[in-house]
């Protein structure tokens, strides 16, 4: 049993890492990300309802049970992407996606990644960071491929965005655009042979949202 306080998006969010934890009390307005996949555990919330893998939900003030495997954003509101001071700094302490990736797609984009937090082993291997986009309506860049073998999802943390899908093997026309919200993780979108059709982020509004790695072992 474990709630471990992270500090790799520190000051702009306070995040625990919960592993194996029956009950845990959440005061302020919180954002809590399920990781247990591979255990299919459902995290209990009060009058039945549940948070099952790979989903998140914004909670306040209420006790959450069975916490197999999570990710809680604490008071992630107090980052106000109203703020030009903020939204400055975050600027000047997180990477450019260029410069983390060196994708020559990437060179421009105004999107941000604080550093990765990585934990466990083998197929139990999840990689979370964080990412901010500075400005509205801006795609990522369509990609079907990824450095590593993993099953990809991604959490709205604030502001608005979308997952776009692409024809399964055709990157010019749009199939879907899954709209997200604080507290929506999209649906995923590879099979169980790990493939992806072409997909890309996009920002609606300035946001920061949380890309979820879980490797496929
Ligand atoms: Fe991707």
């Amino acid at each position: 049993m474990a709630v471990t306080q992270l500090n790799f998006a520190e000051p702009f969010f306070t995040i625990d890492y919960v592993e194996a934890e029956k009950e845990l009390y959440l005061a302020p307005k919180s954002m809590v990300i399920n990781l247990a996949e591979h255990e299919k555990k459902d995290i209990l919330l009060p009058g039945g309802r549940i948070i099952p893998p790979l989903k998140a939900a914004v909670v306040q003030d209420m006790t959450l049970h069975c916490l197999t495997r999570a990710f809680i954003i604490r008071d992630f509101e107090r980052c106000d992407l109203s703020d030009p001071e903020t939204t400055k700094a975050i600027m000047q302490t997180w990477k450019s996606l260029y410069e983390m990736s060196g994708i020559p797609r990437h060179k421009g984009l105004p999107y941000y990644k604080s550093p990765k937090f990585c934990i466990g082993e083998g197929d139990h291997h999840i990689e979370l960071n964080l990412c901010f986009v500075s400005e509205g309506m801006v795609p990522s860049g369509p990609h079907r491929d990824h450095d590593r073998d993993f099953d990809e999802v991604h959490a709205q943390i604030l502001g608005y965005g979308m997952m776009r899908i692409y024809d399964y093997d055709d990157k010019e026309h749009i199939h879907q655009e899954l709209n997200m919200a604080p507290g929506t993780v999209h649906d995923k979108m590879y099979d169980a042979q790990g493939l992806y059709p072409w997909h890309e982020y996009k920002s609606v509004t300035p946001c920061v949202y949380c890309p979820i790695e879980l490797d496929r072992g």
